[in-house]
Order: structure tokens, then sequence, then C-alpha cells
């Protein structure tokens, strides 16, 4: 094998071999092939969104399902998620910011968009002025949507009942005082009651139950008002899945339409198929010596001789410095771990006697063969949850929009290149 050599900071020579044609088991498939400039992007399948969207809305009782699009779609991009998610038949989308809901318009999207958290009052004229339905639990905030919407066609809120979660919302004691501060609103029409899920990712904690309790008494209470909301919506992804009697007029799924569980094993047998991959291609393959360090700090030696990758993706990227000696990807169909410390633009793995060429894929998240890393498996490694890392794949990552089996075209609405935005 031809090369070239470079002394190492050992003053030990290392050899660095060429890059070749792939290695066997080591493209995915034909359709991976990275964007020009980078050799590091995320594919995000919109089929399978629309189609998990279809299974979770066919799965629930109730008769419709707002997707949940906040932060860019998870990490898989605000626009290309939700209209994967109306192509698989929600009805309405969730967000969590005005300009998130104003990207979506923006992008030609039409369908009802809720506004999950309550914007600061400055922020009313802009998000009627976008057609979005706000998320209503202050009076200060309903008397500037009420101003703001005077004149206008009435705002339609969503009034939030704190049940339990105790992050926002109306709290219990003062339900019936939002309710008629709503009912009171010359410009304002009550679109929703709803409220959020402590712990229905826990199937058996008694909370669940207990708050679906209290969401009861809140539905109560706006009855005996005359309060008749459109909607009702309470079940997030966990709720979908397993609490049928707390679906209403609508599911509101997040997690669940990228094809992740809220936790293990909780999808039981409704079948999800995860968007998400991420890959990039080894950009050097070098033979080590035993005991030559790896990385700042050469917190990684190898016992003895070995092939050592480098991925070109760093903390920058969104492969969490946590990783270091500790997390694994998958290359030539089989997993290797991590070697030294992430760095801002690279790491470097061990690619052991099986060796490696430049050039071959790396599967960060995503499988060659039987061999895989899933998002769960990050998660297990950094002590967090699969939420946590499929937002945290950096808008430095370009990603890839796949449809019908094939690339979709970028253009305004699919960003290729700082991927993840907005559209
Ligand atoms: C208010 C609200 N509803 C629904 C969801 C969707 O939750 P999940 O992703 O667990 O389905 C979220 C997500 O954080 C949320 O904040």
């Amino acid at each position: 094998m031809s090369g070239t050599t470079e002394a190492t900071a050992a003053g030990e020579v290392t050899r660095i071999l060429e890059p070749g044609p792939a290695t066997a088991g080591a493209p995915r498939s034909a359709r991976s092939e990275p964007p020009a400039q980078r050799a590091t992007w995320a594919e995000i399948d919109l089929d399978a969104i629309a189609g998990n969207v279809a299974t979770l809305k066919a799965h629930a009782s109730a008769p419709g399902l707002i997707a949940v699009v906040k932060a860019d779609g998870y990490g898989h991009g605000l626009v290309p998620s939700a209209q994967a998610a109306l192509v698989g038949g929600a009805d309405r989308l969730a967000v969590a910011l005005v300009e998130e809901g104003r990207a979506l318009r923006a992008a030609g999207i039409d369908a009802p968009i809720l506004v999950m958290t309550e914007p600061p009052p400055e922020a009313a004229p802009a998000l009627l002025a976008a057609d979005l339905e706000p998320t209503v639990y202050t009076a200060a905030f309903l008397a500037a949507l009420d101003a703001a919407a005077s004149g206008g066609p009435p705002a339609r809120a969503h009034v939030k009942l704190d049940t339990g979660m105790r992050r926002v919302g109306v709290p219990e004691a003062d339900w019936e005082d939002a309710l008629r501060r709503v009912g009171a609103a010359g410009a304002v029409t009550l679109e929703g009651l709803w409220s959020h899920f402590a712990v229905a990712d826990e199937p058996d904690h008694p909370f669940i139950a207990a708050q679906a309790a209290t969401f009861e008494r809140g539905l109560a209470c706006a009855r005996a008002l005359g309060a008749r909301p459109a909607v009702v919506h309470l079940a997030n992804s966990a709720g979908t899945l397993h609490l049928p009697e707390t679906h209403y007029d609508l599911v509101r799924p997040g997690l669940a339409i990228y094809g992740l569980e809220p936790s293990p094993g909780l999808a039981g047998d409704v079948p999800l198929t995860p968007a998400l991959a991420w890959y990039s291609r080894l950009s050097l393959v070098k033979r080590l010596a035993a005991g030559e360090g790896v990385s700042y700090g050469l917190t990684w030696q190898p016992s003895a001789a070995t092939t050592l990758g480098t991925v070109p993706a760093g903390y920058a990227d969104g492969v969490v410095r946590a990783l270091s000696n500790r997390g694994e990807v998958v290359t030539g169909g089989r997993r290797v771990g991590i070697a030294g410390r992430v760095c801002m633009d690279q790491f470097c793995v061990d690619l052991g006697e099986h060796g490696g060429r430049a050039g071959d894929e790396i599967a960060l998240i995503g499988a060659q063969g039987s061999a895989r890393v899933t998002a769960d498996d990050w998660a297990a490694w950094l002590g967090t949850i699969n939420y946590e890392v499929t937002c945290g794949v950096g808008a430095r990552v370009p990603r890839r929009y796949l449809e019908g089996g094939r690339v979709r075209p970028s253009g305004p609405s699919t960003p290729e290149a700082g991927g993840g935005g907005t559209g």
C-alpha cells in the first residue's frame, strides 16, 4: 500500500495511508453521497416522518393530530418536517416560538399553527399577523392579544391549564378567573383548552392518573362557565402511545413523529421509523504504534499497534465532547470506539486491525448492515435523553432530505447548506 510518512510529536514515524475506494461493507447506500462542501451530513427521511404521523393518527382514539415541530423539528428541520407531517395527515402544527410559526408561514404552510408558550406581550401583533394561534395563561398576555386583535379577525386562543407540570399554565386556583377573562375579551375566541403531562413516559407513575383527573376538573370548570373550546388536547407522544383515555379531540406528539420512543419500549407494537441518520467519511487513516497518545491531552493510547481514523466532525457540529473515549460509531459494518478527546471540528476512532481507508463512510447515528448506533445509544453514553441528541445535531451539519428514497432537490424550503435551518 502506498503512503507518505509524517513525524509525530513523539518523534516517531507514522504512516499516513492514502485514500482508496470505499472499503467493502462501508457505504450504507448509493444515495448517501455527501454534499460537495463537507464530508459530514445528516439524512432526514421525510417518508419516515409522514409514515410515523400516519401510524400515530391511526393508533390514536382522537380524530386529529397536532404535530410538534418546534426546535427545528427536533433537529430534523422545521419546514421539511412540518411538510412531511402534513403529508402524513397531521391536522395542525405546534411550535414554541412566534419566529418558528412565521418561518412556517413564509414557506407557504397554511395549516393551523399553535404557539405553545406565551411570547412577550409585545409579540402579540406579530403573532396575529402570521395567523398563529397563541397559548394563553396570563392576564397580561391576554390583554395584549385582545388589544392587538381588536378591529381584525378574532384571536383564536388555546388556554393552557396547569394540571401539575407547574412550568407554565393557569394554576387551578385561577382557572375560573382566566376563563371568564377570555370569555369577556371581545377580540379573542376560545379555540382550545389544553395541558401537558409531566410523567407520561413513566407508564406506572401514579401522577398520570392524578393529572388526567385534574384536567377533567378543568374541563368541568369550563363547561360550568359555558365555555366551549373548539378543541381539547392533552397527550404528548407518550400519552398518544399508551394513554388512549387522554386523547380528546387531538393528540399532540413530537418525538414519536420522528420515529423515537419517549422511553424504551413505550411504543410497544406501534411501528415507528427513526427519521434521522448522521454520516461522515474518514478524512485520514494512519497506523499508530503502541503507546502513542491521541488528540488533546493525549488521553487515549493504544496498548498495541493499531489503525487510527480521523472523522471530520466535532463538538461544534454536535459531537458532544463528553463522548471522548466513550462513544462509538459504525464503519466497515462494525462499531468502533472514539479514541481520545473530541475536538471542535474532528475526532478520532480506533479502527483496530480491520483498518479502513480515507473516504470510508462513518455512521455517527445510523446503521451499516446489522451494526447500528442510535440516538438512544448517545443518550445512554451522555446521561441524557434522545430528544436532546437529535436537537443537538448542529446547524453546521448539512441536512439532506430523502423523499421517495431519493434526495429531495434543494430549494428555498429545503436548506442543504448550514442545514437544519427553518427554510
Ligand atoms: C407543551 C408540549 N406539548 C407537546 C410536546 C411534545 O412532547 P413529545 O415530544 O414528548 O411528544 C412538547 C414537547 O416538549 C411540549 O412542550
